[in-house]
């Protein structure tokens, strides 16, 4: 069982699904005739991109993009991979990056620029997570569902060694897994 493994649930399936209400109307509000497109940071961000996705009342492309962070250990290295590269030309379109969880900004703060490079009219960030304390690099941050204190999380998509994306809710990882 993988709920033997978690110290403490921090976001039910009922609040993750009323904070992900909350950010798709304001995108709804911020969108009305742009281009807009979602680009999906693989993997972890799935799960909140297929909610969020379901509740965008305009029309929208979808594309998604992998980098590789983690591994099988728990913190960045600062060197970035891009491991799967968008299908779309974002050329003129309105981006939002979607991604699951903002923490030393290593990775984010890579793949903006990148992105920002291919002329895009506008390109913002919308995070479900931010750790705002392991913080490196510094990352504009659009849209946020919940800050949350240094703690490894896992759930709704999010993994520890490729596991427990499948859990429906977000939990703290007893330490004692990853040390
Ligand atoms: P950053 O480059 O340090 O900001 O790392 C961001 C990526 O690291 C996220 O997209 C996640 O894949 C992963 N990550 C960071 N913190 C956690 C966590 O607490 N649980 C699971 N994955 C995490
Ligand atoms: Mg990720």
């Amino acid at each position: 069982m993988m709920e033997q493994d978690i110290l403490e649930v921090l976001f039910t399936e009922e609040q993750l699904d009323k904070r992900v209400s909350e950010i798709a109307a304001e995108i709804n509000r911020d969108y009305a005739g742009k281009k807009l497109i979602l680009v999906s940071v693989l993997r972890g961000s799935f799960v909140f991109m297929a909610d969020l996705v379901r509740k965008i009342e305009h029309p929208c492309l979808i594309d998604f993009m992998s980098v590789s962070s983690y591994g099988k250990g728990s913190s960045s290295s600062g060197q970035v991979q891009i491991t799967k590269d968008l299908s779309e030309d974002i050329t003129g379109l309105d981006v939002i990056v979607v991604e699951d969880i903002l923490d030393s900004g290593n990775t984010l703060s890579y793949l903006l620029r990148l992105l920002e490079q291919r002329h895009p009219a506008s390109i913002r960030l919308c995070t479900l997570l931010d750790k705002p304390d392991r913080r490196v690099k510094p990352v504009d941050v659009h849209y946020s569902g919940f800050t949350i204190p240094d703690a490894f999380v896992v759930g709704y998509g999010l993994d520890y060694a490729e596991k427990y994306r499948n859990l429906p809710y977000i939990g703290i990882l007893k330490p004692e897994i990853y040390s």
